[in-house]
């Protein structure tokens, strides 16, 4: 998810306009900040291009996630259902609220499954957390119905999928709140960075006081604001924002390169027989960040990710990443915490490390994705079309 292939101008410009007054804090200094306010253009922004009524700018995906499921009043004693094919930090971010994940099969949407999601409910459940996973949709019309019909929230982690869509509204903005990630390898970059967005006032005005201890943000002066609540600091620099104020600006260029450069992967690898291609539940939606498509079988999904290293493409075997894939996330099976969680939490993760995941298993032991570049010219992204069918096609 290449946003930093394409740094140029823009960026270093909005960056030296931050170095040119020195502020390089988002709040206050009102004065000797010249009306420089990078974080605030960056939310309206994507206030705009998302077309959402609410968005916080924090210093991760991360913090998003931690942020919003504060928001959401997410807490000890809750649970939260996600998928079992994620990055870490989605579950990272529930345990730090003091929160159980509950993991779900996915299905080959490469995300939540919604039946999986309703059978993995308890009376606990206060969050359905899809993850959108490598810029496409999980099926979000039937989760939300889910989650319409039991009272609960959904939370889109859209960390991985800015500028995709589902019947024609932005990922991240459909369920009550949804977050994003502008890390180094996002579709956008800041360097580091990530957002809250929601269209629920109250639920912003939470995100905003608690990713800055608490403050209001009510007068002008900062030292006088009040801490209606308890907070931490989970704040962007000016530095970071203004990188990603330039990124956010060419968000529809970067998705309308990512998609052309799909299309012509996927057409190649059609004609391949035996290969199956990820389902979309909304194809027009996709962010098309990766290709990601379906072996037979696991021992031919092992051996095409490794003709594909051997012709030098990158190719992600997720059943064995232990970023990614339930199967190696042995540091939370065993619950390996530097500080000593309530016993009802460690008891909920031995249960985790206990359950077999055999249709997510029978998904991703067969699924491998290629990323998308943005730099490619049309000869190499030709070369890459070819050498990806061949290798495909050698083990077939
Ligand atoms: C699905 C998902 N959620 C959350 C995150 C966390 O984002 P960050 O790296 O900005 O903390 C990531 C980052 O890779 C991600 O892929």
């Amino acid at each position: 998810m290449p946003g930093y292939e394409l740094w140029g101008a823009d960026e270093r410009r909005e960056v030296q306009e931050v170095l040119e007054t020195g502020i390089l804090m988002r709040y206050g200094f009102d004065g000797p900040r010249a009306g420089r306010w990078k974080a605030r253009e960056l939310e309206a922004e994507l206030c705009r291009r998302l077309d959402v009524g609410h968005a916080q700018v924090v210093s991760s995906g991360t913090a998003a996630l931690t942020t919003a499921l504060a928001a959401l009043g997410v807490g000890a004693g809750d649970e939260v259902v996600m998928p079992t094919f994620t990055f870490v930090a989605s579950f990272e971010s529930v345990l730090s609220t003091g929160a159980v994940p509950v993991l779900a099969d996915v299905d080959d949407t490469l995300t939540l499954s919604p039946a999986a999601a309703r059978a993995a409910l308890s009376p606990r459940t206060k969050v359905v957390m899809p993850v959108h996973m490598c810029g496409a949709m999980a099926d979000l019309g039937a989760l939300q119905a889910l989650c319409d019909e039991k009272g609960l929230w959904l939370l889109e982690d859209a960390c991985q999928a800015v500028g995709g869509s589902y019947r024609g509204r932005a990922l991240g903005t459909i369920g009550r709140a949804g977050c994003f990630s502008f890390d180094f390898v996002k579709t956008i970059t800041c360097g580091e960075g990530g957002a809250v967005v929601t269209n629920d006032e109250e639920v912003w005005r939470r995100c905003d006081h608690y990713s800055d201890h608490g403050h209001d943000h009510l007068g002008a002066d900062r030292g006088a604001d009040l801490h209606p609540i308890l907070g931490y600091n989970f704040r962007i620099s000016e530095l970071h924002a203004a990188v990603g104020l330039a990124q956010v600006r060419r968000l529809e260029e970067f998705v309308a390169t990512q998609r052309r450069h799909k299309a012509a992967l996927r057409a190649a690898l059609e004609k391949v027989a035996g290969i199956t291609f990820r389902r979309l539940p909304d194809p027009e939606g996709d962010s098309a960040t990766f290709l990601s498509f379906f072996l037979p079988d696991e021992a031919r999904a092992r051996a095409a990710a490794a003709a594909l290293k051997a012709a030098g493409l990158p190719a992600m075997y997720w059943y064995d990443n232990n970023w990614h894939y339930i199967r190696r996330w042995d540091h939370l099976k065993s619950g390996a915490s530097l500080t000593r969680w309530p016993d009802d939490l460690r008891r909920s993760l031995s249960q985790i490390a206990a359950k077999p995941f055999p249709a997510s298993d029978l998904v991703m032991s067969r699924a491998i994705s290629t990323p998308v570049s943005l730099a490619w010219n049309d000869a190499q992204l030709s070369d890459r079309a070819e050498k990806l069918t061949h290798a495909v096609r050698s083990v077939l």
